[in-house]
């Protein structure tokens, strides 16, 4: 808990929405789980930079790269990226000094705090408009888009930030969440780039025993476009939270999904 408070107070982030709407203490809370939870959390991240080294060969040229939810850096094959592209953007909403200690060695890699939905700003003051995100989609040099671990988190604060706040109702929340979610899918889709989504696609709760609980979907209902209609590459399941990490009597493994856009 000490060390988590001086995380807070010595992470510089520039961001300001990232500090009040509370995703800096969600990043160092995640920091620490990913700590604790070295041994299946380990496994789940040599997959994501497996399924990131395949992705770069689809890349017809290795100019720019740019990895969106980037977060810890820790399912970021970084080395590799930097070697084989001429770029590599890295964005977040937050990015903790473990991660910018992590990038120092790489001339050719930038850490980006930018937020991706490009609506929070509007969301935190109690407007739950979402906005079509444009960043990037006019730099014909990124051959390589990446959504890491990420589309699922993007309505999850600023709905309950909404509900707690603004007295926003469950049902508008939801349509929120939705809307979120499906603005983020739209975005990757405008991109010239080859475009990879790596993504939790279902979440399954157990019990102490092992007996499942709870089966749901962490998109919120929300189908992918059928134009997409992504086909899945590859998926395994990450034990997100073995037994005793939030609770004795529960654990949950999430099945991730790797797909082209
Ligand atoms: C499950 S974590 C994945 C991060 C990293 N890939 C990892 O596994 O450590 C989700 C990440 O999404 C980021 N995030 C959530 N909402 C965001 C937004 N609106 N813009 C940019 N990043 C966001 C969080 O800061 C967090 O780092």
């Amino acid at each position: 808990m000490l060390k988590e408070f001086w995380q807070y107070i010595s992470n510089s982030t520039e961001n300001l929405v990232a500090k009040k709407m509370g995703f800096l203490t969600e990043s160092i809370a995640m920091e620490a789980r990913a700590n604790r939870c070295q041994s299946s959390w380990g496994v789940h991240y040599q997959h994501c930079q497996k399924a990131i080294l395949s992705a770069s060969i689809r890349a017809v040229q290795k100019r720019t790269v740019l990895v969106l939810g980037a977060g810890s850096l820790y399912d970021v094959p970084l080395q590799f990226l930097s070697t084989e592209f001429e770029r590599v953007l890295l964005v977040d909403l937050v990015f903790l000094n473990s991660a910018r200690t992590l990038v120092q060695p790489f001339d050719n890699v930038e850490l980006i705090e930018h937020d991706v939905t490009e609506s929070l700003e509007r969301i935190m003051v109690g407007f739950p408009f979402v906005d079509t995100p444009a960043s990037w989609l006019d730099d014909p040099s990124i051959d390589l888009v990446i959504s890491l671990n990420l589309i699922t988190q993007l309505p999850l604060i600023p709905v309950r930030w909404l509900i707690e706040h603004f007295e926003v109702s469950e049902q508008e929340g939801d349509i929120l969440g939705k809307q979120l979610i499906l603005a983020h899918l739209l975005y990757l889709q405008a991109f010239n780039g080859e475009v990879c989504l790596i993504a939790d696609r279902e979440g399954v709760e157990f019990d102490s025993t092992g007996q499942e609980t709870d089966r749901f979907d962490p998109w919120w209902d929300v189908e992918p476009p059928s134009i997409a209609h992504p086909k899945v590459e590859h998926c395994w399941q990450w034990e997100v939270m073995p037994v005793g990490e939030v609770n004795r009597h529960k654990s949950q493994k999430n099945r991730v999904e790797v797909s082209f856009l």
